[in-house]
């Protein structure tokens, strides 16, 4: 198969962390497709150019709209905040574009919903941004779940916590705006923690939350990329108004019970993206802050040696493993993108879905969506009440 025209919208975090999965592709994976790294975008020139020139784009559009409807491009690739998804994805069916989209795919359901028709009807390929699926420890930890290694599931509990708005002077960034972010932490972190549950135990039944804005107004930013900005602290204020921290309890189809937390608020913990899944013969638990590892637990264990032993699940025979380093050569947060275009190159030379794609995406919003209503209405939802 030819190379695969790539056309990137949005170039910081995200864009700078899928530049680099595709440049490392052809390296470390040379038998999948290559993603030809052809347009960047954004909105200024002068950044842009920076960008591209530092990432490695062969040139730049500073118009998405152009970009999506160009000839000479195969995939478009979503990097710009929430509220911008849509309309791009929409644009990028339309023109018979493959399309990976970062998550949260929308704003809400029935934007993605929407995305996922118009993506299906255009018969194009299309992938959402779930990247820890593709740490190789989470990989294992599904291959011992499928296996029925840990038996029946009864618990999927899952956090995840970070720390860089506990300060109240941290400026009003896009996250915290929701008709840009869509939510706080509940749609950026709870979402990504949704998927983990969704891959490894199954589909949501229930769920009944809470949630709270600890920070109700802060001071306007000066400058933002990623997790980062700049302010005055006696800058205009702004509100905030998406949330600081969302819990929720939920029960699977399978009958497993889950609890789940996002939060920005845990000073210390900078990305502890982390799970644990208990079953009838045993347990596993990840910690992103650890990548490498899943710590595992068999009950049939003899007696005398039993308890939670250590796997580094980056030595072979695990995931990926053959593509990187010798044993022990740990790899990192980056791989997982890596890994995550790896899938995607290799489900369009195989011509089929991409996993996670925008069914996943949609999954994962109507969680994100019953949680809140829940919150608002003080009482367990179904999924299937908003479906
Ligand atoms: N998979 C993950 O772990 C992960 C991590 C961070 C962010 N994200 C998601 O990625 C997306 C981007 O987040 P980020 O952290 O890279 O943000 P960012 O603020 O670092 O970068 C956003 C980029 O989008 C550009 N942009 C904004 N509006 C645009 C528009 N209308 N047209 C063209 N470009 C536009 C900005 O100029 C910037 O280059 C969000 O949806 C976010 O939720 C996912």
């Amino acid at each position: 198969m030819s190379n695969i025209r790539v056309g990137m919208i949005g170039y910081k975090f995200m864009g700078k962390a899928h530049s680099n999965a595709y440049r490392a592709l052809p390296m470390f994976f040379p038998k999948v497709t290559r993603p030809q790294m052809a347009v960047i975008c954004g909105r200024d020139a002068v950044g842009l150019e920076q960008a591209r020139e530092q990432f490695g784009w062969e040139s730049a559009e500073t118009d998405w709209r152009k970009l999506v409807t160009r000839d000479d491009i195969d995939l478009i690739d979503i990097n710009a905040p929430s509220d911008a998804h849509k309309e791009i994805a929409i644009a990028a069916a339309e023109a018979g574009k493959h399309i990976f989209c970062e998550k949260p795919l929308a704003l809400n359901l029935a934007d993605s919903i929407e995305m996922l028709n118009a993506a299906e009807k255009a018969g194009v390929k299309h992938m959402v941004g779930f990247n820890y699926r593709f740490a190789p420890a989470v990989q294992l930890a599904k291959k011992l779940v499928s296996d029925g290694r840990i038996g029946e599931i009864y618990h999927f509990r899952g956090f995840f916590l970070q720390d860089w708005i506990v300060d109240p002077q941290f400026p009003l960034v896009w996250r915290l705006q929701k008709e840009i972010a869509g939510s706080g932490s509940h749609g950026d972190l709870g979402a990504h923690v949704i998927d983990m549950a969704r891959f490894l135990v199954g589909e949501f039944q229930e769920v009944i939350g809470m949630s709270e804005t600890f920070v109700k107004e802060r001071p306007l930013p000066t400058a933002m990329t990623g997790l980062s900005a700049k302010g005055d602290k006696d800058a205009p204020r702004g509100q905030v108004t998406v949330d600081d921290a969302t819990l929720f309890l939920a029960r699977f189809a399978n009958g497993a019970l889950g609890s789940i937390e996002a939060t920005r608020f845990a000073p210390g913990h900078r990305c502890t993206n982390s799970f644990e899944i208990n079953g009838s013969k045993g347990s596993i638990k990840f910690d992103f802050e650890r990548v490498n590892e899943l710590e595992v637990y068999f009950t049939d264990d003899a007696a005398d040696v039993q308890g939670f032993r250590r796997v580094i699940a980056t030595d072979a025979p695990h995931a990926y493993s053959e593509a990187w380093w010798p044993a022990g050569h740990t790899i990192g947060y980056e791989h997982t993108f890596t890994h995550e275009m790896h899938e995607f190159m290799l489900a369009l030379a195989e011509d089929r879905q991409p996993v996670p794609n925008f069914v996943d995406g949609v999954e994962c919003q109507a969680v994100l969506e019953a949680v809140d209503k829940s919150i608002a209405e003080r009482r367990w939802v179904a999924i299937s009440e908003l479906r």
